[in-house]
Parts: structure tokens; sequence; C-alpha cells
């Protein structure tokens, strides 16, 4: 990459380092990882939809596997390497994958999440200039620790954000016990990544889901909505005014956001408990108003349909490339060859934007650059 060349950012990519992946090879509750007879690879078992085979393996009866095998994606660095020059990509910001440290002990999540934000940091000094890192937070740790963690990350050097899922400390992101978090990462400069985990209660998806229909109804539909409903609780309960320098990047475009923001805003309007209670003001920043003002979008969407709503909704400056990596790799192809999350990603970019030239540049890496520092001295 030339200094003057825009550089090619993925800014939703993941990484299990080994010391989490040691983590889940010792439990026996989901997140895990563990080994099935006759299967070549283990299994990371990491959604709450996925616990329902488990079950009934543990129970002596017949059902899919459940999880996806652990292969070298998840956790080599020189993986995520060959990943990015096989596709073109200058740079990565990379991440730990859901569930994060969710499900760590009060008492030990302060330990665990200065060795994992150690190990990241670690990997991005591997390749100077080519990786940075959203940090991950000890989210049940007790306040003082969580925020001298903040302070400690904003400290490693490659490190721009923090990556976040939707629980919070328990009772979701409109918890008004999060307001000193979110101050003390605005503060710190850092970009909040917020990625679903937890989709929607399993009934949602009917008796048939399990057995017929896979994965793809918790993370096509689930995940995004999950980001979605997450944001506009912290939407109607005021965060975004309270924690003005607060900038949030949603995953997956912002779920339905794009989509759904008009009918948020008139639920808003035609609600007389809201109205009564005098939030309905002429001076309220509308959901519009704050998905172009302190919301940034991915662009892993996959499709120009809802690519154009995303940069309608936040603006073309505001989207950020990414292919979620490890995940979704091609099953009818070479897994070291090209895969489906670049190509469709990029296709998507390139046609939402046609001729906008420019444009493509800002949403495949020109934007991330810029809003994450990432060509500051590394
Ligand atoms: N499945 C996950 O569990 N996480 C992702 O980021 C993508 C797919
Ligand atoms: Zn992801």
């Amino acid at each position: 990459m030339s200094s003057t060349t825009t550089p090619v950012v993925d800014i939703h990519t993941h990484m299990y380092p080994p010391e989490y992946v040691k983590l889940l090879e010792s439990r026996s509750e989901i997140p895990l990882i563990r080994r099935f007879a006759g299967a070549k690879d283990p299994r990371y078992i990491i959604l709450p939809a996925e616990a329902e085979s488990l079950d009934k393996i543990a129970q002596g009866e017949s059902a899919n596997l459940p999880g996806r095998p652990v292969t070298s994606h998840y956790s080599l660095l020189t993986q995520k390497i060959h990943f990015m020059d096989t596709h073109k990509i200058d740079i990565s910001v990379i991440s730990l994958a859901n569930p994060w440290l969710d499900f760590v002990a009060s008492d030990e999540a302060g330990k665990t999440a200065e060795d994992v934000n150690h190990e990241f940091e670690a990997m991005c000094g591997e390749y100077p200039g080519r990786l940075f890192f959203f940090a991950t937070l000890p989210l049940t740790a007790p306040e003082d620790v969580l925020l001298a963690h903040v302070d400690f990350v904003k400290g490693l050097k490659h490190c721009r954000g923090v990556i976040l899922g939707t629980s919070g400390l328990g009772k979701g992101l409109d918890d008004p016990a999060l307001i000193p978090v979110f101050k003390a990462i605005a503060t710190a400069g850092l970009v909040i990544f917020l990625h679903p985990h937890y989709g929607l209660p399993s009934e949602v998806w009917g008796p048939r889901a399990t057995a017929e229909y896979g994965h793809v109804l918790p993370l096509a539909l689930g995940f995004p909505l999950e980001t979605t409903i997450a944001v506009a609780r912290m939407y109607l309960a005021g965060v975004f005014d309270q924690v003005p320098d607060l900038r949030m990047l949603l995953a997956h475009s912002g779920g339905t956001l794009p989509f759904l923001a008009g009918r948020i805003e008139s639920c808003i309007v035609h609600d007389g408990h809201l109205v009564r209670e005098g939030k309905v003001t002429p001076e309220r920043r509308t959901v519009w108003q704050v998905l172009k003002e302190q919301i940034y979008l991915d662009a892993v969407i996959y499709n120009e349909v809802g690519l154009k709503a995303a940069i309608d909704a936040s603006g073309v400056d505001r989207l950020m490339f990414g292919t979620d990596h490890p995940f979704f790799p091609p099953l009818q192809s070479d897994e070291q060859g090209e895969w489906e999350s670049m190509t469709w990603n990029k296709n998507a970019v390139e046609k939402a934007l046609g001729s906008n030239n420019e444009g493509v540049k800002q949403v495949m890496g020109g934007n991330a650059a810029k809003i994450l520092r990432l060509t500051e001295d590394a």
C-alpha cells in the first residue's frame, strides 16, 4: 500500500486467541469447546440456540452436531494474515468474538480481560501497520475494576475501541449504571463496536427450527434484531444525549435500524405516555439525527439493497467495510481461497455506490482509517 492510496480496511473480523480457547475448553456449559465422537475437529458451541442440540446429544438422542468446527481460522494469526492477503485487505481491526467475557465470574473477569487484551496487543505488534484491535471489557467485574480497565486499554498502542455485547452489566444497555462506563469510554476516545450474541428467545423460531433450519433464523434475524432493540432502548433512555461524545459502531449495518428508524419515530410522536411526560419536544434529537451524529455502521449486510438504506441513514462517511471472518467460511470451495463474505460485501459497496468511486474508497477503508486513526504511527 503506498502512502497516497486509500487502504482497504476490515473492521469486523474476529479472533479467539489461545488463552480464550483454553478457557472455553475448560467449560461444561455453553459457551464451550468440545470434541464429539466421529467429528474431525472440536466444535465451538457458543449460541444460546445451539444449547438444544447439545442437550439432546448429552441425553443420547440423535441431533445435528451443535456449533461450528474449530479451524485454524479462529485462532491462528498467520491464517488471519493469509485471509487478508488473499482478499487484498491492508488493515484489520480485530476483536474477540462473542460471547466475549460475559460469562466469566466477577472476581476473575479483570485478570482474564487483562490477559486477553495483552494477547491482542501482542498480535497487533507482530504486524505493524496491519493490525489494530477493539478491546474486551470485564463487564462482570466490580465497577472500579471495569473503569480501571477502560483506562488500561486506552493505553495500549494498537487499541482503537472496545467490543461490547448487548447485555451490558446484565440489564441491557439502557441501564443507568452503565452511564459512567459509557462516559469513561467516550472520554478515552474509544469507539464502541456493538455486536450481537444472544438473539431472540428460541421459542420465536418454532419447534422445527433446530432440526430443520440450521442456524439461519438466529443468525440472519435474531442477531440484527437484538442489535436494533439494544440501540432503540439506549435511544429511548436518552443515553446518546447523556453521553454526547459516545460513538458506536453497529454490527451488521445497524441490524434493522436504518430500515425501522421511521417507524420508531412515528411510534414516539404518537405515544401518549411519552407526549404527556414532555419527552416529545421540538428540541428532541430524532433517531435519524443520532444515526448521523453518534453512530457508525459496518457494511456487513451482503447486498446493496440493505447497504443503500444504511448509507442513506448514516451517510457514506460513516459506513465501514467488514467481513465477519472467521464466521461463514465457504462450504463448497477451498477455505484458503476466496470467501463470499468478502466478495458479496465488496460487490454490495460497489453496486450501492455505483459511479461514486470516492464513496467506494471511503467505505472500503478510508472512513475506518480516519475515524479509528489507523494510519497514525503504529
Ligand atoms: N456467528 C457468531 O456467533 N458470531 C459472529 O460474529 C458471526 C456469526
Ligand atoms: Zn461478528
